[in-house]
């Protein structure tokens, strides 16, 4: 099965966590977009979505499915997203697709995460993964010396091309730190959250998921 079947696979299983005419959260990335394109196909069943990101929220519009501004929602069954990396207990790398912030906020205030990713996002350890960190553009280089004392090398990510800073729908930048061996994640989170001018870490540790799919070359296997 090619990595794109496996990711196919995963949403195609997460339909069986939608509730039934509720709000749904929506995540970033090309597995969050074989999810939409699933949901889609459901799309009766459902109250409607909160999205994590705007090009989220252009698919979701774009297959007729009503999306919500988070202001105007009180609940959320579910919040459905993939992972740069997970462990075995949930906890997460996530934002390579520089969504972080908008997933940690929709995903916060959900009553259940579903990871959904292809079998390689799997890990012992985190860090292999360069960690995705936002921050205001004015705190950038102060932020950056910060990351580097807790041992990683931070680098500033750039637009595609270019030789200017990655904007994300907040205006933030993303730092993406490598060279971290994560074997506190919890810790590890809330020492970045600590940082002044950051916005939001991909660290999603401290509320991780609670039920993942994972696609392998068996099937897709469930680990809560
Ligand atoms: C987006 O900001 C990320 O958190 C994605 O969820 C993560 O990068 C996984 O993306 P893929 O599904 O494209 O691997």
């Amino acid at each position: 099965m090619t990595q794109d079947e496996l990711k196919q696979a995963v949403a195609r299983a997460a339909i069986a966590y939608v509730v039934d005419g509720e709000i749904i959260g929506v995540g970033t990335g090309s597995t969050a977009n074989f999810f939409i394109d699933e949901l889609a196909t459901i799309k009766d069943r459902i109250k409607g979505t909160v999205a994590s990101s705007e090009a989220t929220a252009a698919r979701l519009r774009g297959h007729g499915i009503a999306v919500y501004d988070l202001n105007d929602v009180t609940d959320i069954a579910v919040y459905i997203d993939g992972a740069d990396e997970i462990t075995a207990s949930g906890a997460m790398i996530k934002g390579g697709g520089a969504a972080l912030t908008r997933e940690k906020i929709v995903a916060s205030v959900s009553r259940q995460f579903v990871c959904i990713a292809d079998g390689s996002k799997l890990v012992q350890t985190m860090g292999a993964f360069a960690l995705p960190v936002e921050v205001l553009p004015m705190a950038r280089a102060a932020v950056m010396r910060r990351l580097a004392a807790l041992g990683g090398q931070p680098r500033l990510r750039l637009k595609a091309g270019t030789e200017q800073a990655f904007i994300t729908d907040n205006g933030g930048e993303i730092i993406d730190v490598a060279g971290l061996s994560i074997t506190d994640p919890v810790g590890l989170e809330q020492q970045i959250n600590q940082i002044v001018g950051v916005i939001a870490v991909g660290l999603f540790a401290q509320r991780g998921a609670d039920v993942c799919l994972l696609g392998t070359s068996e099937g897709v296997k469930t680990l809560t």
